[in-house]
């Protein structure tokens, strides 16, 4: 622990994911002091049926485990044409063991033949603080967007290389510095309104 952590508040991050855990971190910048998910603690079910039951078990059994406040977040990418599908089962949408690669494979798949204008998508993250009193504070984050109709780029991660936001320019989140993603995206728009409510600085 360094000098500066006693300014700012301690949450031990309850998600497992570097990808995520590197864009929790750059969102937040400095006005938080993040403890890594310690090794020991078992994987949770994520067997909520929305994001907030979801990030809050999450979050929950890191506080249970370390009896600090945690932080977690849970996705989901509706797509339109699919009935709001993959949304809570986004990680698990090409299987139980299905890699990124995999989860796009399918989803351009099941997309094949839809055309740019039926192919509306968005990403949905809740980001939720708990805290060892039982209380806690959540925030959602939303990008509205289409699929591509083939994966570009090869930064972000998860479904980014075909993702295309609505407010960019054409280019896909994978296509995009980290910076350009989290101005626009789902966990950015979450993670900074989590910030605002808990009332921390959020400077880079
Ligand atoms: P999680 O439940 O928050 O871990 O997210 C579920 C799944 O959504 C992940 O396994 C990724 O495939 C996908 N996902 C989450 N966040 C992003 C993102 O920022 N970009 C692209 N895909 C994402």
């Amino acid at each position: 622990m360094s000098d500066d952590d006693h300014a700012v508040p301690v949450f031990v991050l309850a998600t497992a994911n570097p990808d995520k855990t590197t864009e929790i971190a750059a969102i937040l910048g400095q006005g938080v002091a993040l403890r890594p998910r310690p090794s020991d603690v078992p994987e949770v079910v994520e067997d909520g049926e929305t994001l907030l039951d979801n990030a809050r078990l999450k979050a929950r059994a890191l506080v249970e485990a370390t009896g600090l406040p945690a932080i977690a977040d849970d996705t989901g990418l509706e797509v339109d044409a699919l009935g709001g599908r993959p949304g809570v089962y986004s990680a698990r949408y090409a299987g139980e063991d299905a890699t990124y690669a995999d989860n796009v494979d399918r989803l351009l798949e099941e997309l094949g033949g839809v055309p740019d204008a039926r192919r509306g998508a968005r990403f949905s993250t809740v980001a939720l603080a708990a805290f060892p009193d039982g209380s806690e504070v959540a925030a959602e984050g939303v990008v509205e967007g289409t699929i591509a109709d083939e994966a570009r780029g090869a930064a972000g991660f998860g479904y980014d290389p075909v993702f295309v936001p609505a407010e960019g320019d054409g280019r896909t989140f994978a296509e995009m510095t980290p910076d350009e993603k989290h101005a626009l995206s789902h966990r950015g728009r979450a993670f900074r309104s989590l910030a605002d409510r808990l009332g921390v600085d959020q400077a880079p």
